[in-house]
């Protein structure tokens, strides 16, 4: 028997952690990395070496800021007044907070109701999105409603649907820390205006934004989180369940739902 060199070893428990770490990504619908710019790799906390993993470990810094804990509502709203709703969109329209804006058609800030009990935040616009200015009207947004209307037996109208960033990352990549850090002002204003009873989280980013730490889904779907004192139920993200479209991914997310319109109706 060969004994392996101390190289080896380590090699192969290199090896052991890039194979763990893929299948977590591959558990939250990853399907592609994107490498990062020098100049964003240098700005990013994270000092993972390029290389395929950099861009998905920046992603994962990006949802890391912890959300503010402050009894003032306008907290972690720099800039931003205490605007009504309607005021905030209107602000949003002309933002050009991040490098986002150049590329976008249409910010897309959110819908729905106003008084809503349930709110559901995804992670950032995609094509459609950008092309018509309102949120998950794509094939994500497709079975995002069919899941409200016919699962949770409730009109899309009734709930509100907004984003962790307002306006759609190039090629649709995960949203960086600096946009995230420019759009959550946004976010935080959403949620205090509308008031929901519960947050469902839509995937990785916005339930680690919510969160305040970086989380991996597989392991936080389906449990109560909370931010600001509103219960968050986190679930699979609408994109990663077409990608994955399995039996049981769709009875993981229905079981989530289910336990968010629960609460949202007995509490
Ligand atoms: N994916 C999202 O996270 N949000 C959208 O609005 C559409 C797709």
């Amino acid at each position: 028997m060969t004994v392996p060199t101390e190289n080896e070893d380590s090699l192969s428990s290199i090896l052991r952690s890039a194979h763990v770490l893929l299948k977590e990504f591959m558990d939250e619908g990853v399907d592609r990395f994107q490498a990062l710019p020098n100049h964003v790799l240098r700005t990013e906390k994270t000092s993972a070496a390029a290389g395929p993993e950099a861009g998905q470990a920046t992603s994962v810094e990006t949802v890391a800021t912890p959300p503010s804990t402050s009894a003032d509502p306008s907290a972690g709203l720099p800039g931003l007044p205490s605007l009504s709703l309607e005021e905030l969109r209107a602000a949003s329209a002309n933002c050009t907070n991040c490098q986002l804006a150049e590329g976008r058609t249409h910010v897309v800030f959110g819908e729905g109701s106003p008084n809503a009990d349930i709110m559901f935040v995804g992670e950032g616009p995609g094509e459609q999105e950008d092309l018509r200015g309102i949120p998950f009207c794509g094939r994500a947004g497709e079975l995002l409603t069919g899941m409200i209307e016919k699962g949770m037996g409730i009109g899309r109208q009734d709930v509100y649907i907004c984003n962790v960033v307002k306006c759609r990352p190039p090629q649709n990549r995960t949203p960086l820390a600096e946009e995230v850090a420019s759009c959550r002002g946004f976010l935080d204003a959403q949620i205090q205006r509308v008031a929901p009873k519960v947050i469902v989280a839509l995937g990785k980013p916005a339930t680690s934004l919510l969160m305040g730490q970086a989380v991996a889904i597989s392991k936080v779907r389906g449990t109560w989180q909370s931010y600001r004192g509103i219960p968050v139920m986190p679930t699979y993200h609408p994109a990663f369940i077409l990608r994955q479209y399995t039996a049981e991914n769709r009875r993981l997310v229905w079981q989530d739902l289910k336990t968010a319109l629960e609460k949202s109706t007995t509490d």
